[in-house]
Formats: C-alpha cells, sequence, structure tokens
C-alpha cells in the first residue's frame, strides 16, 4: 500500500468506526505494525444481534478475541453464552494476570488494562464434565433434531416424526430414551399393531431399525442428556446484581467424541430460545449473545434438513434480539446461507500451504467489502491477536475493512483451576434446581404398568419384546412441555411456506399441521413458564 491509500485507510477507518451509541471495543488500527491507539476499530451494541464470524487458523486469537466481546457485553448488561469446547474459556470468570508483554500490546493500543473477573455460570451436558446439569426431554428436542443425532436417512426421520406424533395423540409423555424406545417398542409389538396401521407411513422394518439405533445411542452413553429437569433457557438471560450480564459457559471438554450431539444440542438452546422469547424487532442492546466456537462441528456431515434448521433458526432469531457468533477455521466451515447472515466479521490469519488452503483464503477474501488492502497478502501475514474486521455500523451498512490489532482479555487467558470451577458449580443457584435427575411416570411407566397376560419380559433395551399392553386412555398430569402451538404469526407463516416445511410435511405423510407446529424448527415448546 502506498503512503497516500495508507493515509486514506486511516482516515476512512477512523470515520467509519465513530458511532454515536454505546459499542464493544475490538481494539486499534494497524498502520502496517504501528498501532493508532487514536482509531479505535468498534462494533455498535445494537448490532450484534445481526450475527457474526469469528474465523482464522488455530492459535491466531479467535478465542481471545470471543472473550474480549464476552468481557464487553457483561460490562454493558448483556448475557453471554459460550460454547467452551477447549475448556479455555473458564478463565473469563477470574481476572487476568499481567507480564510485560501484555502491558506492551495494552499501551500500544490504548487499552486501560484492569484484571477483572466476571459473573459465570458453568453448565455441562448431562452433567457430563464439571458444571450444571444441562438436560432436555425428548419431546422438546424434537424430530428432527434427534434424527440428526441418530444419523437417521430421511425415510427414518420421517418415520421418527410420525413416532412422536403418536405418543403425543396417545398422552404418552416422551421425557428421556427409555420412553421414547418403549414407545417403538409397543408399535412394533402385535399390542400396538393397529396403532402401527394407523400410522400408515411408519413400517414395522422401519421402527425396529430406528429402535436398533436408539438402543446404540444409549449403550453409547447418551442416555443422561435426555431427561428432567429440563434445562430452562430463560436461565441463559440472567443479569447479575451489579448489572453485569452473566456469562455462561458450557463446558465440552468431551465434545470432540460426540460432536453431533453437541452441536444439535447447542441448537435446541437456541430454538428453544427462539419459541420462549418475545419479539423485539431492532434493539439497543441484546439480550443474549451466543458463541459457537468451534462451529465446523456444527455444520460437519449435517444433512440438508438440518442445515435448513440452522439457517432458519439463526435468520429468526435475529429479531429476538438475540446475536449467534460462529467462531471457526475458514469461512468455508459454514454453509453459505448461514454465512450470508453473518454481518459482523473478524478474520484472523489464515494458512496457504495446501491449493485447499488458497481455496478457503480466496474465498474468505471474497466475503469482505472491496478495500485499499490487498487482503490475500495481509491475512497470510496477520500476527495473532490481529484480525481484518468489518462490521455492520448504525445504519446497517458494513464498515470500512480494518487491519486490527485486538483488544487483551482483562479475565484469565487459560482455564480456570478445578477447584475455582467446583466451588462455583456447588455455589450456583442452577445447581439446586437442575443438580439432581428426576424419573416422574412418562412413556415407559405408562407403557409398562399394566399387567401382562402373560410374565412380563423385562423391558431392557436389547430385548425387543415390547411392553404388553395398549396406551391406557386416561387423563394424566399435563406435562411441562407440551406441543402447544402457540401462534406468532408472521413466523409461523414464513416457516409453513418455507420449502423445508413443506418438504417435510411431505414426507410425513399422513401426518398434518398439528403436530407439526409442535414447533417452528422441530421442537416443543413449554406450555407454561416454571417462572
Ligand atoms: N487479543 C489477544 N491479546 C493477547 N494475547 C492474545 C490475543 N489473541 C491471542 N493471543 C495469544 O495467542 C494465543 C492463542 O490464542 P487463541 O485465542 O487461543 O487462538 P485460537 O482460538 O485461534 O486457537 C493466546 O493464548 C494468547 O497468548
Ligand atoms: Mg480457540
Amino acid at each position: 500500500m502506498g503512503e497516500q491509500q495508507a493515509a486514506d485507510v486511516v482516515a476512512t477507518v477512523r470515520d467509519g468506526y465513530a458511532f454515536d451509541g454505546p459499542a464493544l471495543e475490538l481494539g486499534a488500527l494497524l498502520d502496517g505494525d504501528r498501532p493508532l491507539p487514536d482509531v479505535p476499530v468498534r462494533v455498535p451494541l445494537g448490532m450484534l444481534n445481526r450475527h457474526g464470524l469469528v474465523a482464522g487458523a488455530t492459535g491466531t486469537g479467535k478465542t481471545k478475541t470471543l472473550q474480549v466481546m464476552a468481557e464487553q457485553l457483561s460490562a454493558q448488561g448483556v448475557p453471554v453464552f459460550l460454547a467452551d469446547v477447549k475448556g479455555d474459556l473458564s478463565g473469563v470468570s477470574q481476572p487476568g494476570t499481567s507480564s510485560d508483554k501484555l502491558t506492551a500490546r495494552t499501551a500500544g493500543i490504548g487499552q486501560q488494562w484492569t484484571p477483572t473477573g466476571f459473573p459465570t455460570e458453568f453448565l455441562a451436558l448431562g452433567g457430563q464434565g464439571t458444571g450444571v446439569p444441562v438436560r432436555a426431554t425428548v419431546t422438546s428436542f424434537g424430530p428432527v433434531l434427534l434424527a440428526r443425532v441418530l444419523d437417521l436417512n430421511e425415510t427414518q426421520s420421517s418415520s421418527l416424526a410420525l413416532v412422536f406424533h403418536f405418543a403425543d395423540k396417545a398422552g404418552l409423555p416422551l421425557v428421556d430414551l427409555k420412553d421414547l424406545r418403549a414407545v417403538i417398542q409397543f408399535l412394533v409389538s402385535a399390542e400396538g399393531k393397529d396403532e402401527l396401521a394407523g400410522l400408515g407411513a411408519l413400517s414395522k422394518a422401519t421402527a425396529g431399525v430406528i429402535l436398533r439405533e436408539l438402543i446404540a445411542f444409549a449403550d453409547a452413553g447418551a442416555e443422561p442428556f435426555f431427561g428432567e429437569p429440563e434445562f430452562d433457557t430463560a436461565d441463559l438471560l440472567r443479569v447479575a446484581p451489579d448489572g453485569r450480564g452473566v456469562v455462561t459457559c458450557l463446558e465440552l471438554p468431551a465434545v470432540q467424541d460426540r460432536p453431533a450431539l453437541f452441536s444439535t444440542f447447542l441448537l435446541w438452546l437456541l430454538a428453544d430460545l427462539f419459541h420462549e422469547l418475545p419479539e423485539v424487532g431492532d434493539v439497543d442492546k441484546p439480550k443474549l449473545v451466543f458463541f459457537f466456537d468451534e462451529a465446523h462441528l456444527l455444520f460437519r456431515d449435517a444433512p440438508d434438513a438440518f442445515v435448513e434448521q440452522v439457517t432458519q433458526t439463526v435468520r429468526l432469531i435475529r429479531s429476538k434480539g438475540v446475536g449467534v457468533f460462529f467462531v471457526t477455521q475458514s469461512p468455508k466451515d459454514v454453509e453459505a446461507d448461514v454465512l450470508a447472515q453473518l454481518g459482523n466479521r473478524v478474520q484472523h490469519a489464515l494458512r496457504a500451504y495446501t491449493p485447499d488452503d488458497a481455496k478457503a483464503l480466496r474465498a474468505a477474501v471474497s466475503t469482505f467489502p472491496r478495500s485499499g488492502y490487498d487482503l490475500e497478502e495481509l491475512l497470510t501475514t496477520l500476527g495473532i491477536g490481529e484480525a481484518v474486521v468489518t462490521v455492520l455500523a448504525e445504519n446497517g451498512a458494513p464498515t470500512p475493512v480494518a487491519h486490527t490489532r485486538l483488544r487483551a482479555p482483562e479475565s484469565l487467558m487459560a482455564p480456570a483451576t478445578a477447584e475455582v470451577l467446583a466451588a462455583a458449580v456447588a455455589a450456583s443457584p442452577l445447581n439446586a434446581e437442575y443438580g439432581q435427575a428426576l424419573d416422574r411416570e412418562s412413556a415407559f411407566e405408562r407403557l409398562a404398568a399394566k399387567p401382562a397376560p402373560g410374565p412380563a419380559p423385562a423391558p431392557t433395551p436389547t430385548s425387543a419384546p415390547p411392553s404388553p399392553s395398549a396406551p391406557a386412555p386416561r387423563p394424566e398430569p399435563a406435562p411441562r412441555r407440551a406441543p402447544q402451538p402457540r401462534e406468532e404469526p408472521g413466523v409461523v407463516r414464513d416457516v409453513v411456506t418455507s420449502s423445508a416445511f413443506k418438504s417435510f410435511l411431505r414426507s410425513a405423510g399422513t401426518v398434518l399441521g398439528r403436530e407439526i407446529t409442535r414447533s417452528v424448527l422441530g421442537t416443543a415448546k413449554r406450555r407454561t413458564r416454571r417462572r
């Protein structure tokens, strides 16, 4: 870049990031390797529900960028959700430690660095790991997401939807996996043959396949993720007594073993938030910002229907005031339809070793607005904790591309110790609520309740013999969650006219709109709020 051109960039960036309202301070413009502390690079608080992408090769500073954003959101009263895949985000709860290197960095960019810990909750899926257990009921998880974690094909997926339909109609609450197994076992049994026939498109063979998949899934350790008490996503929206937003870290250290389950659970959380939150349109500040670290896991080998769910959720949740940030190595890791919705971009360094790298690099460059930079060159030479940034200005237009040195987190840039984590979980008010699993009467118990004509076969997961009784049509306590569509006219209309929804209807055969609107996104809604 020539001298004149560099001066132009400085002037353009200075103007382009001079927002009036509250903003997150990302860092300072770099002129070559010289930071300009008086040319800040920022993102307006009110634009964070327009979603974002933090990308870059391993070790380039993505997670620290996320930490910097999370801290400032909390400080400005916005709750934050972090998927802590590597366990390196738990330090957000503790004040950071100073060093000469850190001081040189912060002084250079004009950051008044004050070591600060933030109010943090730690969650763990199914209680596996250190964190308050997060569970979902099978019914609220819904057939679409469950089909994804079971890796079912299209026919099997629509058959699973029919099983849910049957259970809903028969008043058999699907709380945990054994409930779902019991219902399928019933349908494939001699006793269930009329009900099975009534479902039309559900074949006994397919039901058997789903049952085997469910058993394998449970054997692989998935049982604890489903059940009650179900996590109430309203608990992600808390503000601490001092006015700061609560940072919720979902600790996912073992996630590499089961990426589909992990990513599907995150989508469930988002879909559930979507159901629960009112429409707010544009906001001064978001209600919640959700960070998906290692987001490539969400899309890896995902079937089209699932990708469509993600796209849909991300598109619609914006009007509920929720921002979603994907954090991943390359923009290519995120499906194009989702990528197109990510208005705020922080692109850290990319490698260009292999032809594939080069392709990813060109793809990343093509997502940026025109600028005076040679981005292919710049993106491969960025230092650690530096990025190329463009965000949405307050008027919704993209800001000028800025070569930025990011701020340093003021909380700890390392995991909190096991003791700190354990103490935080023990002290959490959420632990009192979710700590212990419940097993109330649901489909499994009801189907097993009636005495068998002969000796009742023990319903062990491996024994195919089904529970020998028809679902008793007796009055039942209302499940906490039920497929009760609450009209959200605009959204429902959008979704029922979407092609995914139509093809789902087609493939579901005889199942009509009633059950399918058990959710806009395939998950069920809460009938009543607990609090
Ligand atoms: N904004 C930053 N301020 C200070 N140090 C940083 C910053 N970004 C990255 N670093 C340094 O680089 C290391 C790797 O960053 P990290 O965010 O973990 O990378 P990634 O998530 O891309 O793999 C950090 O441990 C830290 O030492
Ligand atoms: Mg990281």
